[in-house]
């Protein structure tokens, strides 16, 4: 039987590019120029039957019809907003990704972000190691987060995860999504201004879609006003960064927390000046032990499409 040939389109932490490597016919794309890809995808393409990317895995339309034989997906991430899925669907391509494993570390990061961002944990520490602390004294006060009112736009795992920490922390919770959850006592707007109107601290936690991109636009951020908190977990797509950029700084918005940006890696410089402002690397499933078991699920999910069984975590 013909070994898979794996397309490794990013660099993968080294358990799973070595169990890859170990596997597997592997094929790294990113040690390719970007202008060199596509011929280097075409010099392989009779050999590549799988792609293996994360939450900047590309499997757009020209990715996928480069690669004739291509039969599965497979993205170390839960988001699918980088895959064509249409195309995949088109061309009978199976996809794949890694729901659940993560669910609590994104959801931690989003309460750890407001709580940074409310009692200023960065600047707090910046303090004392410039010896601020020694020479002028405490810190000044900061906002409380217990009891604030959250709301969540998105709930989906992650979002409700996310609910549920707030709830433990005295919030109360009111969120935004396509529909009510009917299984759930949480107030439902079926409008983001009135979630915003309602809630201090306002938590990104939905996929990225046609519908949510920019699902928080500048009037959004004004409805949240100068003591509200955004907390984007989500994608950069979801908040029109420019407009988030000037809300900060004219001070139409309080603050904000911010682990995904619109062309990551790249963040607005305009944010690194601002002290209402805490940044993130993308960094929501980013443990050890998280990055386990997103690897796990690739290499079973890989083994079982090989092997001619049902996929883990079908999304295609
Ligand atoms: C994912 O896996 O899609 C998330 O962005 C992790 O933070």
């Amino acid at each position: 039987m013909e070994t898979l040939g794996v397309l490794l389109t990013v660099p993968m932490n080294q358990y799973l590019e070595e169990e890859l490597d170990s596997r597997y016919n592997l094929f790294r794309l990113w040690e390719t120029p970007p202008e060199s890809r596509l011929d280097f995808l075409r010099a392989h393409a009779g050999s590549i039957h799988a792609l293996v990317g994360d939450t900047n895995v590309v499997a757009d339309a020209e990715t996928i019809d480069a690669l004739p034989r291509l039969e599965i997906v497979s993205t170390f991430s839960v988001g699918l907003d980088k895959i064509d899925l249409h195309k995949c669907r088109e061309r009978g391509i199976r996809v794949t990704n890694t729901p659940d494993v993560l669910t609590d570390d994104v959801a931690d990061l989003a309460i750890g972000l407001a709580i940074a961002v409310l009692r200023r944990i960065p600047q707090a520490d910046r303090y004392v190691r410039c010896g601020s602390w020694k020479a002028k004294g405490n810190y000044q006060l900061t906002t409380k987060f217990s009891g604030k009112p959250v709301g969540i736009i998105g709930l989906g795992r992650i979002g409700m995860a996310v609910a549920k920490r707030a709830e433990a922390f005295g919030c109360s919770i009111s969120y935004h999504s396509r529909s009510e959850k009917p299984d759930t006592n949480y107030k439902y707007y079926s409008n983001v201004l009135d979630l915003a109107a309602n809630c201090q601290v306002l938590i990104v936690a939905c996929s990225l879609t046609p519908e949510t991109r920019h699902i928080v636009n500048r009037e959004v951020m004004d409805t949240l006003g100068p003591k509200g908190v955004l907390v984007n977990i989500g994608r950069g797509q979801h908040v029109d960064e420019p407009e988030l950029v000037k809300a900060l700084v004219e001070g139409r918005l309080g603050a904000a927390a911010i682990d995904v940006f619109e062309q990551e890696p790249l963040v607005p410089e305009e944010l690194f000046g601002l002290d209402n402002v805490v940044i993130s690397p993308h960094a929501g499933s980013d443990t050890l032990e998280t990055c386990k078991a997103m690897a796990d699920l690739v290499l079973q999910n890989l083994e079982a499409h090989s092997s001619s069984k049902p996929l883990l975590t079908p999304v295609l």
